[in-house]
């Protein structure tokens, strides 16, 4: 299994992923060496990035409930956004005796010697939500359609602006995810292909100039990096100026970008806040949706990432070929990694409701 390409394109439009939903799971059960022959009972490692986002959070718990429903056991690791910690936590795993890897990266280019580690010891390994890159052992990727994302978050601004129907010029500030993780630039480039006809004609102006990726990066994804951006540009761009856009790719950066927002008195009198996007419908974001602050958010079914991530490497040890639907557009560098993407869907307080509460992502009283 391990290394091919995938041979099939486009497979899988009717997959029909059963859904497995949310359940709280145990994380570090099991733990001595399994004999890798034999496909149930047998321990799959996940290694996930940092437990400072709600979202990994999920994630591990979704991931475990669904291998432990399909007859494994699991060992649920967080890296505390470090790389280092993050490698040596993968070689524990291995040493441990795992079948299988499903790993969420944090540094996407520093995993090739504990991968190649990996494929020593025949473990088939999954790259969960961020490809890992510059490394042929790995097998499959399970993600969201990223540059969709970015598409999704920039045609809200677009909308939202009336910048179709001619308005403008408006003001807009840029900021892009963490420029260790792969998913970035997909966000990015899918957001200014959106943008640029509008940029180009000027009806939307880039007060600080910070229009190139590495210029709008957020390392680690951090808010409060994010935060202390919004408060320079503030104050070098904007005396006198309003801004009325911010293109955010993250919930936790877009909080981080409304609290330099508010400090700087926008929200109160006559400095609305601006159009602010988002990513992973976390609660405090949709909260801060539903009260009118961030306005909107990118919305991804984590429980479905779980079921076809848990899928990919059950298939794999199971001998069978994971479903994959997109066998070209995730090249890693050394090889282009076989792909199921799922569709994100923007979500704003218009549709909270209808996406989020009617689709069991959250409850009603959650988001009191
Ligand atoms: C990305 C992921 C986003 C967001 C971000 C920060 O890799 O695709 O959904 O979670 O990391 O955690």
């Amino acid at each position: 299994m391990r290394n091919r390409r995938a041979a099939v394109a486009a497979m899988a439009t009717a997959a029909s992923l059963a859904l497995t939903l949310t359940a709280c799971g145990q994380s570090g059960s099991g733990g001595s060496k399994e004999d890798k022959g034999d496909s149930k009972g047998g321990t799959i490692g996940i290694a996930m990035p940092t437990k400072s986002s709600e979202r990994w959070i999920s994630d591990g718990k979704n991931v475990v409930a669904d291998l432990k429903a399909k007859g494994y056991q699991t060992k649920l690791v967080y890296g505390e956004d470090d790389p280092d910690t993050q490698v040596s936590q993968i070689e524990n795993l291995i040493t441990q005796g795992v079948k299988g890897l499903i790993i969420a990266a944090i540094d996407n280019k520093s995993l090739n010697n504990v991968l190649q580690e990996a494929a020593d010891a025949h473990i088939p390994v999954i790259s969960y939500d961020r490809l890992i890159l510059g490394s042929k052992n790995v097998d499959y990727y399970a993600s969201f359609d990223n540059e969709k994302v970015g598409e999704l978050q920039a045609g809200y601004i677009v909308d939202k602006l009336g910048l179709k129907s001619g308005k403008g010029p408006f003001n807009i500030e840029l900021f892009a995810g963490s420029n260790d993780d792969n998913n970035t630039k997909y966000f990015f480039n899918g957001a200014m292909t959106v943008l640029k006809p509008y940029l180009d004609s000027k009806k939307l102006v880039v007060r600080s100039g910070q229009t190139a990726l590495n210029q709008v990066t957020t390392l680690r994804w951090d808010g409060a990096t994010a935060q202390k951006r919004m408060d320079d540009v503030l104050t070098s761009s904007y005396k006198s100026q309003r801004v009325d856009a911010v293109l955010s790719p993250y919930d936790g950066i877009s909080i981080g970008v409304l609290s330099a927002l508010k400090s700087d008195g926008y929200g109160s009198g006559s400095k609305p806040l601006p159009v602010i996007t988002g990513q992973d419908a976390e609660l405090a974001s949709v909260k801060s949706i539903i009260a009118g602050q961030q306005t909107q958010t990118v919305y991804k079914d984590l429980r479905k990432l779980a079921d076809v991530a848990s899928t990919m490497v059950d298939d794999a040890l199971k001998g069978k070929k994971p479903e994959v639907n997109d066998t070209k557009s995730y090249d890693n560098g050394t090889k282009v990694v076989p792909a199921y993407l799922l569709q994100p869907v923007s979500v704003d307080k218009a549709n909270y409701e209808e996406v989020l509460v009617k689709g069991g992502y959250y409850t009603d009283a959650q988001l009191k």
